[in-house]
């Protein structure tokens, strides 16, 4: 590890969490406003955007490509946006630099893919290096695109534009990236695109396109997109993340004394997974969710009311494990401390995350005292009720959700937790530690 990291504690709570917190801005939302602002026709105004290393990271490789962004007062999180228009993006000459973000070297290929004759190159950091592209690959070549990259699979890779014919594909893993990029890909092709999901995943492009114009049907888990002349997206409203909330979701449940509400919290039907699991563990979460199958062009929002109590075992299959992908550390912490058996399976896409979150996360959890095992798509944790964890060391291994999932442990451990990589929060939470602060301060 770098000389940079940073070793924070984070001592047993004893008092619970209490107060009113608004969290970031959603990252998925934001990465998209960036998009979609770069490929419009006019400027785009996005209020409440998320100014972390993943988004900031989307922002800098759309002004490469381009695109003007006028930043408001700092602090503020607005933003206009001058795109290029569909059209537009300018060619470079070196690549474009992803960093951490995989969501934006998922999504801005399927943009590229359709601008013929012209080339980019995409390559990030060490974790962006071991993460699959050929996902994204396979179905642009079958577009026509020409796609190369280094083992066939890895970044850095090149995308070479092409003139784009569209295609029904049936992805193999449930996977919104990979539905995304396709889908801007639609946008440039001839004729109309159809994807076909193993099973729904979350949805905020297809929405935010439908907000910009764009002809975009969804039936069941099919989703068909028809190619236009031009994006015209006139504002975009960030909504708080919940998969950022749900960090201070799980501290609540499990730190005796808690009250805590998150205001201004998008509850898309398709990212409440880890609030229905929860709730199945027993948990009281106050606020009105979305219900599933919803397919409206605006994002829900609700305030989330979270109280301490007792919880017990679930199971999460297959179906369930795209609605909550980014939480499902969070369901191992909170099986640690339920009463029974807590199972995850299907998850093998743990295993492709900023980390193999499957590896890190039952060795993390082990080292502090859980009874947690691995296996080959998820993990099986035997709760042990309230007191369950130790405390000791967690590494973050540069995973941001490692890191924060280590400060909630240390909150509901016996002895605290020491966070090995704690800067690793800021990819999408820079301010993470300070108000978890602020909800234990009295
Ligand atoms: C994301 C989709 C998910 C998620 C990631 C963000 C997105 O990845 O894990 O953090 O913004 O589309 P997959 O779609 O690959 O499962």
């Amino acid at each position: 590890m770098s000389a940079a990291t940073e070793i924070a504690r984070f001592d047993p709570a004893s008092g619970g969490l209490r107060g009113t917190l608004r969290v970031p801005a959603d990252k998925s939302i934001s990465h998209r406003a960036a998009l979609l602002g770069a490929m419009s026709s006019g400027p785009v105004r996005v209020r409440n955007y998320l100014h972390a290393a993943d988004t900031d990271a989307t922002l800098g490789a759309v002004q490469a490509l381009g695109a003007r962004v006028e930043r408001g007062a700092p602090g503020s999180g607005e933003l206009t946006i001058h795109g290029v228009g569909l059209h537009g993006p300018r060619e470079l000459d070196g690549p474009i630099d992803v960093g951490n973000a995989g969501t934006l070297m998922r999504l801005l290929p399927g943009w590229l893919a359709a601008q013929q004759g012209r080339s980019w190159t995409l390559d990030g950091d060490d974790s962006i290096r071991r993460r699959p592209v050929d996902r994204v690959a396979a179905p642009l070549r079958a577009m026509g695109a020409r796609i190369d990259a280094r083992e066939d699979r890895f970044p850095p890779f090149a995308v070479h534009g092409a003139e784009l014919h569209g295609i029904e594909y049936a992805m193999p893993v449930a996977s919104a990236q990979v539905k995304s990029c396709v889908l801007l890909a639609g946008l440039g092709a001839t004729g109309a695109t159809t994807i076909v999901e193993p099973a729904p995943s979350r949805d905020h492009t297809e929405r935010m396109l439908a907000r910009a114009g764009a002809p975009v049907e969804r039936d069941g888990v099919r989703v068909t997109v028809s190619p236009v002349e031009e994006l015209r997206l006139d504002a975009v409203d960030v909504p708080g993340d919940l998969s950022s909330a749900a960090f201070f979701v799980a501290a609540a449940l499990l730190v005796p004394g808690s009250r805590i509400v998150l205001e201004d919290v998008n509850v898309n039907w398709t990212r409440t997974g880890f609030l229905r699991i929860a709730e199945r563990m027993g948990a009281r979460i106050g606020g009105e969710l979305e219900l599933a199958d919803a397919f409206a062009p605006a994002e829900p929002v609700t305030a989330l009311e979270v109280e301490h109590g007792p919880l017990r075992g679930t199971t999460v299959d297959a179906d369930e494990v795209p609605l909550a992908i980014d939480e499902l550390p969070l369901v191992a912490l909170l099986g640690c401390f339920a009463e029974g058996e807590t199972v995850v399976r299907g998850a093998q896409e743990l295993r492709v995350k900023e980390s193999d979150r499957i590896e890190t996360v039952v060795s993390g959890l082990r080292g502090l005292g859980a009874e947690i095992e691995g296996t080959e798509d998820g993990f099986v944790v035997r709760g042990r009720g309230a007191g369950a964890l130790r405390g000791g060391r967690i590494a973050s291994h540069g995973d941001h959700r490692l890191a924060m999932l280590g400060a909630v442990a240390g909150l509901a451990s016996r002895e605290g937790v020491a966070v090995e990589g704690m800067e690793a929060a800021a990819v999408s939470y820079p301010g993470f530690a300070a108000d978890l602060a602020r909800l234990l301060a009295r």
